[in-house]
């Protein structure tokens, strides 16, 4: 064994054009012909942005509206079954849905500057839905990745203005001069006195 793929390193799976997680009927059917909402939700999302509008002339139970309701899309469904047009009508104002955070919003504004750590906060946002949301990001980490970290300049000027004033109080107190890199982790046991720069120097050479 050359090493361990944990499913959280990568916890993506590509989707093709044969897709065989989507075979079987809902789970609880209220409507005989009623589709998986799994189906109508990767059509979705395949082929529209939030904000679109989505047509469903066979409306059924309403999987379409649904699903449309969910991720942030308009929708106009029709049918000609009364019997379909109740189920629908009752299943939408049951449902409960998640809440999201738009992109173009404050609060989305400081998620994502949460998520990313780039601090790029506007006065004014337009709560443009067009926008799209807040999204859920999956670690992708790859050795290029961490070989080329462009966040890594972001994540040291976030923390460089905290830890220097630390490492200045820390240096006066203990009567040393660490760098960064010397300041000891482990205080349960004594530091060792730390070496002059020349002979850190010729340690390297
Ligand atoms: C297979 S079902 C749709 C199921 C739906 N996708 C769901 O998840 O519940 C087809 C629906 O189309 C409706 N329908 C059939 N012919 C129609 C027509 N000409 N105009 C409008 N609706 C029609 C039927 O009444 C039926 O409810």
């Amino acid at each position: 064994m050359r090493y361990r793929l944990y499913i959280d390193d990568y916890p993506v799976k590509r989707i093709g054009d044969v897709w065989t997680d989507t075979a079987g009927f809902a789970g609880d059917q209220i409507y005989v012909v009623e589709t998986r909402p799994l189906i109508v939700q990767r059509c979705i999302l395949m082929t529209t942005d939030p904000g679109d509008l989505v047509l469903d002339p066979t409306c059924g139970s309403g999987t379409t509206a649904y699903v449309a309701e969910q991720w942030g899309r308009r929708w106009i469904t029709i049918d000609t079954s009364r019997v379909s047009l109740a189920l629908a009508r009752a299943r939408l104002i049951g449902s409960h849905f998640p809440y999201y955070l738009l992109a173009d919003s404050h609060e989305g504004a400081l998620k994502e500057s949460s998520i990313t750590g780039k601090t790029d906060i506007k006065e004014v946002y337009g709560g443009n839905i067009r926008n799209g949301f807040v999204y859920e990001r999956v670690p992708h980490i790859t050795l290029g990745s961490i070989a080329n970290n462009a966040e890594i300049d972001t994540i040291w000027e976030r923390w460089q203005e905290v830890l220097e004033p630390l490492r200045n109080a820390f240096n006066s107190a203990t009567g040393q001069s660490y760098e960064e890199w010397e300041v000891p982790r482990d205080l349960t046991t004594p530091p060792p006195p730390r070496k002059n720069r020349q002979e850190n120097q010729g340690d390297t050479r």
